[in-house]
């Protein structure tokens, strides 16, 4: 099955409101914050400069930008229209943004009208990353900044021992919300080819260890399993407590290592 967050708004109304809510829980993580907080330490954002970010979902990363930009002005750009409706309803007290829809392969931008570009956790979830690239290049002034984070999902695991089987749900996950796990390990020559200068590529580990921050890997990959009628509702109940169970007891590991690139356009 092809990765829903290729086309969210197909995947329906229940996918957007819970993925919006457990994309807004992951950024009030200490570790997303600190990624964040770091990249944007990075940036600058005159009064009169333009600041996008691609493929914004429901504006949890967003609202963030807009927050250390302001007054400077801030876009949120997102192809699925329900995300957009949900980033509308989530903004509060940020005037300096907005939310539009669009694609980030053929953004409503003129050449070289913006300042920074950041695409957060985006290019794991398209089949050819070169396109939104190229584009982020046409729409970037010179010496622009364009950010991308992104998880390296081929390593994210939820596992304890051989065979866990809440492992397996971290790898399933991957499987099914992924498009292309190994991106980031393909990112420099990406960017570079796209016109970037590669200033700075970092690695931050993130650890989930008693909190509900991964829980949706498990619930979101056993209602997949359950419509293909592959686990009955039991199997699935199970594997939830026993994810609340490890994260009461001190015993969940989940792990993540997260990438961020910086670029300037040459
Ligand atoms: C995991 S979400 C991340 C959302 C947001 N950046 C955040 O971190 O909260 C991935 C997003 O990429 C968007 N996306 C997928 N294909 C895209 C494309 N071709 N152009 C722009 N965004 C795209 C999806 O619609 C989705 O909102």
């Amino acid at each position: 099955m092809p990765d829903p967050f290729q086309d969210v708004d197909a995947a329906g109304e229940e996918f957007i409101s819970s993925f919006a809510d457990s994309m807004d829980e992951r950024q009030s993580d200490p570790t997303m914050e600190l990624i964040v907080a770091s990249y944007l330490s990075k940036l600058t954002f005159p009064e009169d400069s333009l600041t996008v970010e691609v493929g914004c979902g429901a504006g949890a990363v967003t609202r963030r930008v807009a927050e250390r930009a302001n007054p400077a002005r801030v876009i949120g750009f997102e192809p699925s229209h329900g995300f957009v409706k949900e980033a509308k309803a989530r903004v509060t007290g940020h005037g300096n943004v907005t939310f539009e829809v669009a694609d980030g392969a053929s953004l409503p931008l003129k050449d070289e009208s913006v300042d920074n570009l950041i695409m957060h956790t985006v290019l794991t979830h398209v089949e050819d990353p070169t396109p939104l690239l190229i584009e982020a290049s046409r729409v970037l002034k010179t010496g622009g900044v364009l950010v991308v984070c992104d998880a390296d999902f081929s390593k994210a695991s939820l596992g304890n021992f051989p065979y866990d089987p809440l492992d397996a749900c971290a790898k399933i996950f991957v499987r099914e919300f992924v498009t292309d796990p190994h991106a980031v390990a393909k990112l420099q020559k990406l960017v570079s080819d796209a016109g970037f200068n590669v200033e700075d590529f970092s690695f931050q580990s993130r650890s989930v260890l008693d909190n509900d921050q991964m829980l949706p890997w498990v619930v979101e990959t056993g209602k997949v399993l359950m419509e293909r009628g592959e686990i009955s509702q039991e199997l699935h109940d199970g594997l939830v407590s026993e994810y609340r169970r490890r994260a009461r007891n001190g015993t969940l590991y989940g792990y993540q290592v997260f990438a961020t690139l910086i670029g300037r356009r040459g």
